[in-house]
């Protein structure tokens, strides 16, 4: 095939079309810190009060940003009118009574991934916000990272022809003593896999209608539930896809680690990585390869975020609303059980 001519602008998160909505955080934590706040001061976003708990991890924050108010009480950032979107970066098991609060006082929201750790608790948080009539997004900021952005583009060029295999495997190390992560239940699959169970969704268009789990206990390892899973996902036969999802985040061999995604199509397939693509037509002889520019961290949020906010702008549902993303939750939570119960889950058993 000819050279393909990708330029940086296909894949890189571009800023909102209007950038003038007032951002409220509430939870300042690692994340907001080290990924939100820094990327919105990259893409020109105004932050204009911010909230925790932890008074020291909100002196942080509104030091480091200059943020002009911070409260460690949320009803003051929800009592002000400069606030038109609550970006929530709190912890998932934290997140409901945040949400109903926020939906009440009829503010937008913006909620860090995973949604639930639980599929009814999301149901309800959805219906919260449906009530009160408040425009709800899941920050799945993934979809947003130009190695995932880029795949997107080639399957929307065409360049793939029908997709009908997607894998992804990552070797990694999360199992750290004393981490909130090694702590929480179903943390690989829940909290961490939603990013790989939402990307599978966005790249094949389709939400599965079984899944498959299996994991493993290593030994010696800190966490309270296994770090290593192995996910197939089944779609309806005529839909013709599938995809596998592979995570030991239990490697200990740091030089070992890897983070590679395979998409196969009848017209072509491509391999991404953290930072290339490489890409080969239908019986090509040699692949195609390009060096990526940009970041998931920080750069995937402030395209998130412009998603939340084009999506306010043009009064429609965000591309991951809340709603969207039931399916998410619900494809995890199916994981969780297909893998306790050694068994292949439907998903029509969930809700
Ligand atoms: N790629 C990603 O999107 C990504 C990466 C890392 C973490 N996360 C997610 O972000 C969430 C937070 O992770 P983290 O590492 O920042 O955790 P963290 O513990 O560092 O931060 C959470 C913050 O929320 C604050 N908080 C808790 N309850 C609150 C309340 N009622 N009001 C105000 N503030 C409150 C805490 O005090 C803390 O500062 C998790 O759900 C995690 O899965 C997402």
């Amino acid at each position: 095939m000819a050279a393909i001519k990708l330029k940086p602008k296909d894949y890189l998160p571009q800023p909102a079309k209007n950038r003038d909505y007032g951002i409220g955080i509430v939870g300042c934590g690692n994340i907001a810190r080290n990924a939100h706040l820094k990327a919105y001061r990259a893409f020109g976003y105004r932050v204009v009060h911010a909230c925790d708990i932890n008074e020291e991890n909100l002196k942080a924050a509104v030091e480091e940003y200059n943020i002009p108010e911070g409260t460690t009480d949320l009803d003051e950032l929800l009592a002000d009118p400069a606030v038109e979107i609550v970006d929530l970066a709190v912890h998932a098991n934290q997140r409901r009574p945040l949400v109903e609060r926020i939906a009440e006082a009829g503010k937008p929201i913006f909620s860090q991934k995973p949604f639930a750790m639980q599929y009814q608790e999301a149901v309800e948080m959805v219906e919260i916000c449906e009530r009160a009539g408040v425009p709800l997004m899941i920050n799945q900021q993934a979809r947003w990272a130009p190695q995932h952005a880029v795949i997107k583009w080639f399957i929307d060029e065409g360049l793939l022809g029908h997709v009908y295999n997607v894998m992804h495997v990552i070797r990694s190390y999360q199992d750290r003593p004393d981490h909130w992560f090694s702590k929480l239940e179903n943390a690989v699959i829940v909290d961490h896999g939603c990013h790989y169970i939402d990307l599978s969704r966005h790249f094949t268009g389709l939400t599965p209608e079984r899944v498959k789990c299996t994991n493993t206990r290593v030994p010696g390892q800190n966490g309270v539930t296994p770090m290593i899973y192995s996910m197939t996902l089944e779609y309806e036969p005529e839909a013709q896809v599938m995809s596998t999802l592979h995570f030991n985040d239990i490697c200990y061999a740091p030089p070992l680690f890897d983070y590679t995604w395979w998409v196969d199509g009848t017209e072509g397939s491509v391999r991404a990585g953290r930072t290339e693509i490489a890409f080969a037509a239908k019986d090509d002889e040699a692949e195609q390869t390009f060096e990526l520019e940009g970041s998931w961290f920080p750069d995937a949020f402030g395209g998130s975020m412009a998603e939340m906010m084009n999506a306010l702008t043009e009064e429609r549902e965000p591309l991951t609303s809340g709603r969207d993303n039931l399916n998410t939750v619900r494809v995890a939570y199916a994981a969780v059980i297909s893998s306790n119960e050694g068994r292949t889950v439907e998903l029509s058993e969930i809700g």
